[in-house]
């Protein structure tokens, strides 16, 4: 089934509503238009249940298109410094290849993002098992994760923004997770280019959570293109070495003088290839650095620059951790949205999360969830250009 756009288009927000002709507000970014929002059919799934997307454009060239099909962002288009808007993720053209995907393009991770060593972990002295799916470990929350999942749908205009309200009840056991997790993800589409992530999650029993967002950025606009030339900086001093199954070892490493040092902007591919047991292990980065200020809140953590196209990525989190993940297992095999294939490092992940295995590791952050606790964190991407 593919994007049936024309017929089932409902507008549900007016497009020029607001004072879009003011000179006043022709300033570099427009800030005082609403975000249009307009929902359409999308594709079935095997049991039969609809799938929207929800289609999002603000004033100043960006449009995102998200499924409520594991929340997967299909789309992400952002002007370049000539003005030409790109489709910046990496992503497939129908359903059927995110039901069959497993390189998460573009999903909400959960309940747990990254890895549980042996799948086990203790809880109040109840030892829990849950589903293995990366060798002996547990992997991004199981078979059916959050990425699998259909989460039902609702929509919000503000004045300078507009939001995709995600929900999800994750049953009690569910890929062997104790407690009903009632779980809310929301995507909320700013002026300023931006979009802002918001997880919550309840429970009715002593859980784990750990909620992130897997899409896969190629700044240049073009997938045939590996992401060696982007230009990466993330405030850390600090990342977890790892076994051989991506584990953390245990205490954390400084980066200085090592090929993780991306306290200033670097290119992706400078040390990639350096002769490291760890970037063996993770056939290039794959790894989990420790972010700096975890203390401060939600703070810029990392930034990603494509010279050519002078498109600039920040992100900003609450989270202590950041997966960066260079696409190491794209091999070729998975399709593009309109032609070719995603070859080895065509793309590249900011995962903003607890650490891996942090259930069997104390000296981490927690991250239990009890009955009477709301979790809660915010994770923003935000587009810019750099001359
Ligand atoms: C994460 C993991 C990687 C890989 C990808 C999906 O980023 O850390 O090892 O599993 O997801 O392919």
């Amino acid at each position: 089934m593919g994007i049936n756009n024309n017929i089932f288009l409902i507008i549900i927000s007016f497009f020029f509503l607001g004072n879009c002709n003011n000179p006043k507000n022709d300033t570099k970014m427009k800030s005082n238009n609403k975000v249009s929002l307009t929902k359409s059919f999308y594709g079935t799934t095997k049991d039969n249940k609809n799938i929207d997307l929800y289609s999002f454009k603000n004033s100043n060239g960006m449009e995102v298109e998200i499924i409520n099909y594991g929340g997967i962002i299909t789309s992400l288009k952002v002007p370049d410094k000539k003005g030409e808007i790109k489709d910046v993720v990496l992503g497939y053209n129908k359903l059927e290849d995110y039901i069959n995907d497993s390189s998460y393009f573009g999903s909400i991770v959960g309940r747990y993002g990254d890895r549980i060593a042996k799948g086990k972990f203790n809880l109040n002295g109840n030892e829990y098992t849950l589903v293995t799916n990366n060798g002996e470990n547990h992997l991004h929350g199981g078979n059916i994760g959050f990425d699998k999942v259909v989460w039902k749908a609702k929509t919000k205009i503000d004045s300078n923004s507009s939001s995709l309200i995600l929900k999800y009840l994750s049953k009690d056991m569910e890929e062997g997770y104790p407690g009903n997790l009632d779980t809310t993800v929301i995507y909320k589409i700013t002026n300023d280019n931006s979009i802002e992530i918001i997880y919550q999650a309840e429970t009715d029993k002593t859980t784990i959570v750990n909620l992130t967002q897997h899409s896969y950025f190629n700044l240049s606009g073009d997938f045939s293109k590996s992401i060696l030339d982007h230009e990466v900086q993330i405030n850390a001093d600090h990342f977890l070495p790892v076994n051989k199954s991506l584990i953390p070892i245990g205490d954390k490493s400084n980066v200085s003088m090592t090929a993780f040092d991306f306290r200033n902007f670097k290119k992706i591919g400078k040390d990639i290839n350096a002769n490291d047991l760890q970037l063996n292990y993770g056939n290039g980065y794959n790894h989990c650095w420790v972010l700096n200020d975890y203390e401060k809140g939600y703070r810029l953590i990392a930034s990603a620059y494509h010279n050519d196209s002078g498109r600039l990525m920040e992100v900003f989190s609450d989270q202590p951790g950041l997966q960066f993940y260079t696409g190491n297992f794209l091999d070729g095999s998975l399709p593009q949205k309109k032609e070719g294939f995603y070859n080895f490092r065509s793309g590249f992940c900011l995962e903003t999360e607890h650490f891996p295995n942090s259930p069997n590791q104390p000296e981490f952050p927690s991250v239990t969830l009890n009955p009477d606790e709301k979790y809660y964190s915010k994770t923003s991407y935000k587009f810019k250009i750099k001359e």
